[in-house]
């Protein structure tokens, strides 16, 4: 798998991956939206791709104090070949490049099972914390 930054030309290849792989998709995920997520965050937004086609994508934002992550997908046809694990390893070190300390992420509950695929990469459940948010 190849891994580079995702281009704007690339949204509805990534969209239909994000489908594909039952991504709860909603108004930040327009083209609109996604375009202004790359541009704050170019570098820290990949796809990683086989033979030119994108298999995986994954989406890192950094606020200034945490590192956020959205999105994280691998096809169907090529899970469970660490393809994942290494979009998680790649967006990371570009993370500590950017001096981000610290990553933080949602998990809906209705996938409460991918928690597993995360632990095993060093990340902890909190059970501490619940998420409030309003639609501006
Ligand atoms: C989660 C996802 C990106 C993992 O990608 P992947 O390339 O299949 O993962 P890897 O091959 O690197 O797996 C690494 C380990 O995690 C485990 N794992 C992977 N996906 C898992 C899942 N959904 N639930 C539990 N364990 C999982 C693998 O079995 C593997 O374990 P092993 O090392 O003991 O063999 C992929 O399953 C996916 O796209 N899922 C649908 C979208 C999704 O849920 N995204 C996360 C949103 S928070």
């Amino acid at each position: 798998m190849n891994i580079r930054n995702m281009k704007i030309e690339d949204y509805y290849e990534v969209y239909q991956l994000w489908q594909k792989c039952g991504i709860s998709l909603g108004k930040s995920d327009s083209k609109e939206e996604i375009q202004k997520f790359i541009f704050m965050n170019p570098e820290t937004s990949m796809v990683g791709t086989i033979d030119n086609k994108i298999i995986g994508c994954v989406l890192g934002g950094y606020d200034g104090r945490r590192g956020l992550i959205h999105h994280l997908a691998v096809h169907p046809d090529y899970q469970g070949n660490d393809y994942g694990t290494i979009l998680m390893e790649c967006l990371e070190n570009k993370f500590k490049e950017n001096g981000v300390v610290k990553v933080s992420f949602w998990v809906q509950n209705s996938n409460i099972g991918v928690v597993d695929f995360y632990e095993k990469l060093g990340y902890e459940l909190r059970k501490d914390i619940v998420t409030i948010s309003k639609v501006l």
